[in-house]
């Protein structure tokens, strides 16, 4: 027998898409509101706004009136904002709007739009908007021949995504991290175009479930949600840097972290007790490997209970943390959203009380699985609970602890669908929404209500907060890691694209696991591994539980010299690793950087990433391979110097980089600047004393200049913001018959640790005969702090002198 089902209408006929200019009916008109234009047709429009130059934001709306709120993904100052003095011309069939950089032409029909350049270049065509009542709007746009794209956070597969096709949709991905995997933990909707030789950004601001398809369609892009509004941010270049500019202006840029959290970090699934953390502690002191930073998984608590510590494994967090810091190393516990369901558990029993939890419509708590087992998770999307969830981390910093982990925020749960229901709902400060539409926030809110949390509780001491899952506009509030790798050679390859990929959208502090998560590391690619980490933005080595142990020491000494060696160069790189973070904080382009970013009009470099850039001089090309003892590495158009041998390489070419196993290839561009501290054992250590500026290439020449800019605060506090930082710029400048040094201070308001200034004139290519107004000392003297001038035995020029507030110059001639 058959019931009615039978002849159920959705197997006869299928939910067809629809054009938007059908859907939405004949134009009717344009309205201006002030500065916001909203086009109208018989049953809807669209909202256009001008939140900043060289940005439109164009919002469907499919009946009534436009909706013009925005996500948290968008800077406060940018929500609803739509800047004056845009010219509105209408034809027969186009509304355009006009910016000084770009027209933006809409065709009324359709609701298709071209955007142009001020000569008429189209930058972006949108040749179709479909929609499917209730499951989603699919825009088309051009893809001509020569298109790559980039950006899109942190996504599988190489650097150039064209041929690919990626969802946005927040998964806790334990295994695999393979090219084909469509969605990993974070969901950053915005890609990069660069075609004829120009590049535009797009940002599609839907915090529920996206889609970018560069792969289906031969000549066409497609980019969709499949529930909530369409809500499309227009970003215009022309060059890439200008995309990211204009992109972290819109979403906003990392806070500049403490010093410490670019240290090195230790971690481990986890370490088990209060003396296993302090051994391991001291044996990094011991064997004088730097370290920073140490991380409780979850081990720590009491029975996976956050916001507690297990009495028996940690029964004097306070004492630990204290002995830790005077070893100059920082706790960082992990804490997830996951609350343990125990009615006697303080934290679960408030939440509840209070209403903290999500629920379904119908009121009821949603409950499931994760390490707690049966556990209930904090509605993050209320400001109320976000203020309570922060607050509670009191019991963290009143311990001694400034950093947090936040893991499984997905929110990863332990049933099929790996999340949590999409019908449970976010009280969303009033505006009820579902999950659905709001899934890809919850990792995002979480770090916010934590940092927020921490700063107010930190007295003026910056916060820092680690991240796993995270939406566009993350970086304001923590660092992204990449979650569950595998101690793979590939996957060690795959964490270049990718993190270089994320510095694209806007996430620049970013690092995978060094050594790899699961599966089991070995000496060889551990070394690998942390010579690539060493000048990754994040640098932490985190192992899984099963797993060999992959501390430096864990594989002999051998291996144990060479990490040694690479994690003390990171702390003596420091001083240039934080000026690139405040040059990310200042102007959101990130710190390590592909080739493509520098050299957009190079063709070797559009999809280049087994290598990438330090700043915009510095080349590293990192081993990841096994038994590999020369590798090739594409150096760009100018002049380069081996870091290690000093050798002079002209660019423009490949060459073959011999690399044992204690060398990774690093360059360095003629006409760089780079300042190296002290060798220290921690950030804090980190006097600002012992400061050389090494200048590579310098040569007698007039034309051949150098520059540097340098940043320094205390690393620790917000002074900064009331202009308690330092800027020092330093210049070296080729005249006739010789060369020009100067220093000087910008800004001096905060004022370094430190009596002498060093450069290295490193191998310059003319032989100095002597420093106008400065003596010629030895090394003995230059080692005991004397002023002076002294050639060392590979022929570099190094100046020492006092470091004055009023800086200085010296001329600096040539032998003939
Ligand atoms: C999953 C995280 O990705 C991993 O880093 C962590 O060690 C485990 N959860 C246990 O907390």
């Amino acid at each position: 027998m058959e019931g009615s089902e039978a002849i159920r209408p959705d197997k006869y006929t299928e939910a067809g898409h629809t054009e938007t200019g059908r859907y939405l009916g004949a134009f009717q008109r344009v309205e201006r509101r002030g500065d916001t234009f909203v086009l109208r047709a018989e049953r809807g429009g669209a909202a256009v706004l001008f939140p900043a130059d060289g940005i439109f934001r164009i919002k469907f709306f499919w009946q009534g009136e436009p909706d013009l709120s925005s996500t948290v993904a968008i800077d406060p100052a940018f929500r609803q904002k739509s800047e004056s003095g845009i010219g509105l011309e209408e034809t027969g069939d186009r509304v355009i709007l006009r910016t000084s950089l770009i027209a933006l032409e809409i065709d009324k029909p359709t609701f298709a739009f071209t955007v142009r350049d001020k000569e008429g270049k189209v930058l972006c065509r949108q040749t179709r908007l479909v929609c499917q009542p209730r499951s989603g709007v699919h825009a088309v746009y051009d893809m001509p021949q020569d298109s790559h794209f980039y950006g899109l956070g942190e996504k599988s597969s190489f650097l150039d995504k064209r041929g690919e096709r990626y969802t946005n949709w927040n998964t806790d991905v334990y295994a695999p991290h393979v090219p084909e995997i469509e969605a990993l933990y974070q969901s950053i909707p915005f890609v990069i175009h660069m075609a004829g030789g120009t590049s535009c950004g797009l940002f599609l601001d839907n915090p529920g479930r996206t889609e970018v398809d560069m792969r289906t369609h031969a000549d066409a892009f497609t980019m969709g949600c499949s529930t909530g509004d369409y809500d499309l941010y227009f970003i215009a270049g022309p060059s890439v840097k200008d995309v990211v500019t204009r992109y972290t202006a819109l979403t906003g840029r990392i806070e500049l972290p403490p010093k410490w959290a670019l240290g090195y970090h230790q971690s481990r699934y986890s370490y088990m007790d209060q003396e296993e953390v302090l051994e391991l502690a001291r044996t990094f002191r011991e064997k004088n490997i730097p370290c920073d930073v140490i991380y409780l998984d979850i081990h720590y608590m009491d029975g996976y209970r956050v916001f507690t510590f297990d009495p028996l494994r940690f029964p004097d967090p306070e004492a630990m943390i204290r002995e830790l810091r005077g070893m100059g190393i920082r706790i960082v516990p992990i804490v997830d959203p996951g609350v343990k369901k125990d009615p006697k558990y303080g934290v679960y029993r408030e939440g509840v009380q209070q209403g903290h939890f999500c629920t379904k419509l119908e009121g009821d708590i949603y409950f499931d699985e994760v390490w707690p087992g049966t556990s209930a998770f904090p509605d993050f999307t209320d400001d109320r609970t976000s203020k309570w969830w922060g607050d509670l981390h009191s019991f963290y910093t009143e311990n001694g602890i400034e950093g947090i982990w936040n893991d499984m925020n997905e929110p990863a749960v332990f049933n099929e669908s790996k999340t949590m229901d999409l019908d449970v709902i976010h009280r969303n400060n009033g505006d009820l929404k579902t999950h659905e539409e709001l899934h890809n926030l919850y990792g995002l809110l979480m770090s916010k209500a934590t940092a927020e949390g921490l700063k107010r509780q930190l007295d003026n001491r910056r916060p820092f907060v680690l991240t796993r899952a995270g939406y566009a506009g993350i970086q304001r509030y923590a660092a992204v890691w990449t979650g569950d790798n595998r101690s793979f050679w590939e996957h060690m390859a795959l964490a270049m694209p990718m993190v270089l990929n994320m510095g694209l959208s806007g996430l620049p502090f970013a690092g995978p696991d060094i050594g790899g998560f699961a599966h089991h590391t070995s000496g060889q690619l551990l070394v690998r591994w942390t010579q690539m980490g060493a000048f990754f933005p994040y640098f932490r080595n985190h192992s899984a539980i099963d797993t060999l142990r992959q501390e430096p020491w864990a594989f002999g000494a051998e291996t144990e010299e060479i990490i040694r060696k690479y994690i003390g160069l990171r702390y003596r790189w420091l001083p240039h690793i934080y000026n690139l973070f405040q040059e990310a904080a200042a102007t959101g382009l990130p710190v390590i950087r592909p080739l493509v970013l520098e050299y957009p009009d190079d063709p070797n470099v559009t999809n280049l990433c087994d290598q990438f850039l330090l700043g915009d001089a510095v080349l590293i090309a990192p081993v990841y391979r096994p038994d590999t003892d020369h590798r090739a590495v594409y150096l760009p158009e100018g002049r380069w110097f081996d870091y290690w041998t000093g050798e002079k390489l002209e660019g423009g070419r490949h060459i073959l980089a011999a690399c044992p196993l204690d060398t990774m290839p690093m360059y360095v561009k003629s006409g760089a600047i780079v300042p190296e501290g002290a060798l220290a054992q921690h950030a804090d250590d980190q006097t600002d004393g012992n400061l050389t500026f090494h200048i590579y290439g310098a040569e007698a020449l007039s034309g051949f200049q150098a520059e540097y800019s340098l940043y320094e605060d205390d690393g620790a506090t917000y002074d900064y913001r009331d202009q308690t930082y330092s800027r020092l710029n330093v210049r070296l400048e080729g005249q006739e018959g010789g060369l020009k040094l100067s220093y000087a201070y910008a800004h001096r308001q905060y004022e370094a640790n430190r009596s002498l200034l060093r450069f290295k004139l490193c191998r310059p290519e003319f032989a100095p005969s002597g420093v106008q107004g400065l003596p010629a000392i030895t090394a003995e003297q230059l080692g005991e702090g004397a002023e002076g001038w002294h050639v060392d035995g590979e022929g570099s020029l190094i100046i020492q002198a006092a470091d004055r507030p009023s800086g200085a110059s010296w001329m600096i001639t040539a032998a003939n």
